[in-house]
């Protein structure tokens, strides 16, 4: 027999195999200073393009504001305990029928973590006679949710309405036999490449087959659609959502998120979903953040139009300087390189260190070997300054690259490390 952590200590896991090369600069870095456009890295001011803080609430003074002196009343410990027993609030419902009236939908339940909550909601939603149909493209959140279910599931291509069809004739015969449902998830946008679910493709085969759709609208949420109501309201299919789920993590600068739906489903998820009825409620003080975060999204439409300019100046600059950006039609904007591993980090280095621009890295086996891929998020705290500056850097790194540069610093800085 094996001592449990035999295995731990000698394999560290896909990612932790590197944390040696990796650790505090690649992974983990440590972003210091006030959340905006401008950040200090490893002591060094660099501009910023890694965080999620799309309408720049991070650090608007309302918010902190708002956010201090709730902490003085509340502090974080208020409400204790789950909501089901003692952590309940005339707060949180009056958040949660906000977040509903936002989004269109009858009601919402409030989650601590998105993650959790989409694991927990998954799980809540399904028995094993039912059938999940999923992106292969998805958030971890949405796989590990997956990964509760007992009864069968099947993966279609990203965003590839024949292979979605095509698994769902699957599921359909399986859910027939066992007298089940089919679920069917995907994302509002897909975080890493920026291109929304094709959720009107998707919601036009319910003429066809019977099936209810969950949407994770992590990055949608405030970013999309006319009143920021997200990637529904964008494609015009907002009410044929029948499960639209948000985080506060993102647009709203906060933590936490919720589930909006039909009211029998959100009572159903109140009383089924293990991670909020097994665990303490969002802070007081998140709370009535969020409620002073949601009211900045819906009255103030200039902050969506500062992130919209910035986020069109990226993206056509790029695009005007030949940059691959791939299929974004959202906030997030991807930038497609070739080179293998040693030459990303020497590029990214290069970025940060000599052009101090701070952006995040992502390499196979997320993407396809040979590709790096920067990605970038825009936000209404950027400017255009910030966006010519960036263009201009990005303009260099890709010269040296084509030239072959980031190979020999690559190769030199992964064997000094080894
Ligand atoms: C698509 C998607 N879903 C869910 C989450 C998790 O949300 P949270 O940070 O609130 O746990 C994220 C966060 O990265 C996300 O990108």
């Amino acid at each position: 027999m094996k001592d449990l952590f035999e295995r731990i200590v000698k394999d560290k896991g896909p990612l932790g195999k590197w944390a040696k090369q990796a650790e505090g600069y690649y992974v983990f870095p440590k972003l210091e200073g006030p959340i905006s456009n401008r950040m200090k890295f490893n002591g060094k001011e660099v501009l910023t393009w890694s965080i999620n803080d799309y309408l720049g609430l991070a650090n608007h003074p309302e918010i902190r504001k708002v956010d201090a002196e709730n902490a003085k009343e509340y502090g974080m410990a208020y409400p204790m305990g789950a909501r089901m027993m003692s952590g309940h609030t005339k707060y949180h419902e009056q958040l949660e029928r906000e977040c509903a009236e936002f989004v269109s939908k009858e009601s919402a339940y409030l989650v601590n973590f998105g993650y959790q909550g989409m694991v927990s909601a998954i799980d809540a939603l399904v028995t094993k006679n039912d059938v999940i149909v999923y992106d292969m493209d998805s958030h971890a959140c949405i796989i590990d949710g997956v990964r509760l279910h007992q009864g069968k599931r099947f993966t279609f291509k990203h965003n590839d309405m024949e292979s979605f069809e095509k698994n769902l004739v699957r599921a359909t015969k399986i859910a027939e036999e066992h007298n089940g449902g089919i679920l069917v998830i995907s994302e509002g946008v897909f975080g890493m490449r920026g291109e929304q679910g094709k959720l009107k493709e998707i919601i036009a085969l319910k003429e066809k087959y019977n099936f209810r759709l969950l949407v994770d609208d992590a990055h949608g949420f405030g970013t999309l659609g006319k009143t920021g109501a997200g990637a529904g309201e964008e494609q015009g299919v907002q009410d044929d959502i029948d499960v639209y789920f948000a985080t506060f993590a993102k647009s709203m600068a906060g933590f936490g998120g919720f589930f909006a739906a039909d009211s029998d489903v959100i009572q159903y998820l109140q009383y089924n979903m293990r991670s909020q009825m097994f665990a303490k409620s969002l802070p007081m003080t998140m709370v009535k953040g969020a409620l002073k975060r949601l009211d900045m999204i819906r009255t103030m439409p200039e902050l969506r139009d500062k992130l919209w300019e910035n986020v069109r100046g990226l993206q056509n600059g790029l695009k005007e300087k030949g940059f691959n950006i791939g299929k974004t039609n959202t906030c997030v904007t991807p930038v497609f390189l070739e080179g293998d591993i040693p030459e990303a980090m020497a590029l990214v280095n290069d970025l940060r260190e000599n052009h101090r621009v701070f952006c995040s890295i992502v390499v196979y086996p997320v993407i396809p070997k040979g590709m790096i891929l920067l990605r970038l998020i825009p936000t209404a705290a950027h400017n255009l300054d910030d966006v010519s500056e960036t263009i201009i850097a990005f303009s260099s790194i890709r010269e040296k690259l084509e030239k072959g540069i980031y190979k020999r610093i690559g190769s030199a800085m992964l064997s000094s490390v080894q």
